[in-house]
């Protein structure tokens, strides 16, 4: 009986602690709060998300310092810095390399020179994760790949530090940053205008509103004969930009 008893109460408990790691290295999902975390970066220390409470945020993961697919990632999230400074967005970039290899690894691609344009100050922090705190936190392990490298990942956090898109990549596949900075600018335009963007959309391009609940409200929104409004059927309207 006593035997019985221990036995139970072992599986239970291994159990309940293969959830809890499982759960350390869960994926945030849209939605849900970013994950905090504190790390030492090459702008010293960072409390992310709280340092930039009331910013827009996008964190990245790479792979590893010195590497050729991350090295060009870095110098074309450097080239338009500038525009995500002035979408009022920080940038916090990091891997599972320790602080050193990522001070040397940024003043090495400070000396780059891609294509013919000058070499450039790479403005954001990059983060070192050794522990894996923070790659198990929003998971960016994926164990298939790497139990200690982390795969390409990319989080949109708003200003209130709720997750608005997440994207993974594999180690093999640069990301494209105007990409990123487009979805960046529709999840603003959406959150400023009430709308949503359609497929492929570009900033400047038209939008569209949520669908009309039926055909009979479609009818009664197409007679108010709004000049900003156009349909191409009852459940498909857009809003113009211009
Ligand atoms: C790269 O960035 O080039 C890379 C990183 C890890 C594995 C393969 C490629």
């Amino acid at each position: 009986m006593k035997l019985t008893l221990f036995l139970t109460c072992t599986i239970l408990l291994t159990f309940s602690l293969h959830a809890r790691e499982n759960e350390r290295y869960r994926i945030p999902l849209i939605g849900e709060k970013a994950p905090s975390f504190t790390g030492l970066s090459t702008e010293g220390t960072i409390h992310f998300p709280d340092d930039y409470f009331g910013h827009w945020k996008i964190l990245f993961s790479h792979p590893a310092d010195f590497t050729p697919v991350c090295s060009t990632e870095i110098l074309e999230l450097a080239e338009i810095q500038d525009d995500f400074s002035k979408l009022d967005t920080k940038l916090v970039v990091m891997s599972t390399d320790g602080l050193n290899s990522h001070i040397e690894w940024v003043r090495s691609l400070q000396g780059i020179k891609r294509y013919d344009r000058e070499s450039i100050t790479i403005e954001f922090p990059l983060v070192s994760d050794p522990d894996l705190e923070i790659s198990k936190k929003y998971g960016m392990l994926h164990p298939t790949y790497s139990t200690t490298r982390d795969v390409r990942g990319v989080f949109i956090i708003d200003p209130e530090d709720k997750i608005c898109a997440t994207f993974f990549y594999p180690a093999s596949t640069g990301r494209n940053m105007e990409e990123i900075k487009r979805v960046l600018i529709a999840l603003q335009t959406s959150a400023k205008r009430n709308v949503l963007t359609p497929a492929n959309w570009q900033p400047g391009d038209d939008v569209l509103i949520d669908s009309p609940e039926s055909i009979e409200a479609a009818e009664k929104l197409a007679a108010k004969n709004n000049p900003d409004l156009y349909s191409l059927e009852w459940y498909l309207w857009f809003k113009k930009s211009k």
